[in-house]
């Protein structure tokens, strides 16, 4: 008989509450979309946070949930080395999960030079902060689905697949993998853990949906800002495949491996594909039409992408490594992702509901399947 996981005999939330409750959390861009919803959940969890970001945007997620009641925030650029760097040492985290980025396509098509220094020297700057760590700490750096060279071929790309990149932010992406890379292989290594005693793994997580994300240029926000004046949604690239999926799915992932590696911090040491199942895709169309399906009422318009900067169109992720190795598992198909997102949005903006009270339900309900 197959030896049941520590995951399968306790579950997720009794795994997770054991390795971070009690435990120091540093969070780079707490203030974005998925920080806010890590803060929610390390704090379900019983985990010490503290965040390094630029300011929160006025309406952001962060501000609504009051993410700074539950989190101590530094304000200042993760380009600041020696800032980072001071208050790395002074925190003492256990876990960082790097999430600071200039995280969107089209800007870094604006300012390429800005989304390097951020995305790519941004990493080299919190590997190079814990080096001055005499203590162990383990490192996320989460980072893309797009960092692979995308063939547009219907293939599911693997970890050690050829790493590329067309636009700049795909590409200051990928530098982040072999920056990451490189100093696993100088600076912690292995085969000297018990000297530095630094842990570093990547994630490369899919297109991410969810409840509270107002960025320009993102499906879901555009989506809900036309339902809401009433306007059509207007499409870019209605036949394009992306692996979405609900940021719970992807925030599990990163957990479950900062978990893991606390528990064994030379095995997990490497890079992880966290996407959804291989036959769940959704092109931008039926995204958009399952949503619109869910909201109860309103139209979208294709617009033409003639002068548009390059987008990849077709990308799969084969996460088969982190099911087998982590126990990972995504616990939502992508029409329960958007049936979630959908529900978020209205519970705020109709419902009235608080936007920490709906996060909060929705952690708890995942953790409890
Ligand atoms: N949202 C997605 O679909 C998706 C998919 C795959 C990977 N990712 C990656 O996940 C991470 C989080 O994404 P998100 O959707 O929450 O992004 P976001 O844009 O909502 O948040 C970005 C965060 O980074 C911070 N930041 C930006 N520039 C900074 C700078 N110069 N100095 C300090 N902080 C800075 C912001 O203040 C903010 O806290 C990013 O690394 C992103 O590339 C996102």
């Amino acid at each position: 008989m197959e030896k049941r996981s520590e995951m399968e005999n306790m579950g997720i939330e009794t795994v997770l509450k054991k390795k971070y409750s009690g435990k120091k959390i540093l969070i780079t861009g707490h203030t974005g979309f998925k920080g806010s919803w890590l803060i929610s959940a390390l704090n379900f969890l019983g985990a010490e946070i503290r965040g390094y970001s630029l300011h929160p945007d006025k309406d952001s997620l962060f501000n609504l949930m009051h993410c700074d009641k539950v989190c101590q925030s530094v304000f200042a650029d993760i380009r600041a080395q020696e800032k980072l760097e001071y208050e790395i040492t002074q925190f003492q985290p256990d876990f960082i999960f790097h999430l600071a980025a200039q995280s969107l396509v089209r800007p870094s098509y604006s300012d390429p030079a800005y989304t390097f220094e951020v995305n790519s020297m941004g990493t080299v700057n919190v590997l190079n902060s814990i080096r001055k760590l005499t203590k162990p700490c383990v490192v996320i750096v989460v980072t893309t689905d797009k960092v692979y060279e995308n063939r547009e071929i219907n293939y599911s790309y693997q970890e050690n697949d050829s790493l590329g990149g067309y636009d700049p932010y795909s590409a200051s992406k990928a530098c982040a993998e072999i920056i990451a890379s490189s100093f696993r292989r100088s600076f912690f290594n292995a085969e000297n853990y018990n000297e530095h005693k630094k842990s570093v793994a990547t994630a490369r997580a899919g297109n991410v949906i969810g409840g509270g994300d107002w960025a320009k240029d993102r499906i879901i926000p555009d989506l809900i800002n036309s339902l809401t004046q009433k306007k059509a949604v207007k499409i870019r690239n209605p036949g394009s495949i992306r692996p979405w999926q609900h940021v719970l799915d992807g925030l599990s992932g990163y957990l479950l491996l900062g978990a893991k590696i606390a528990g064994d911090p030379v095995r997990y040491s490497e890079a992880w594909n966290l996407g959804p199942k291989d036959n769940d895709t959704l092109t931008v169309l039926e995204l958009v039409g399952h949503a619109i399906k869910m909201w109860g009422t309103g139209k979208y318009e294709c617009v033409n992408t003639d002068d548009q900067p390059h987008e990849a169109s077709l990308l799969k992720l084969d996460s088969t490594k982190a099911m087998k190795h982590l126990g990972w598992v995504p616990k939502y198909d992508s029409r329960t992702g958007i049936m979630l997102t959908i529900e978020w949005y209205r519970k705020v903006l109709v419902e009235k509901i608080s936007p920490a009270d709906i996060t909060l339900t929705q952690i708890k309900s995942y953790f409890s399947i």
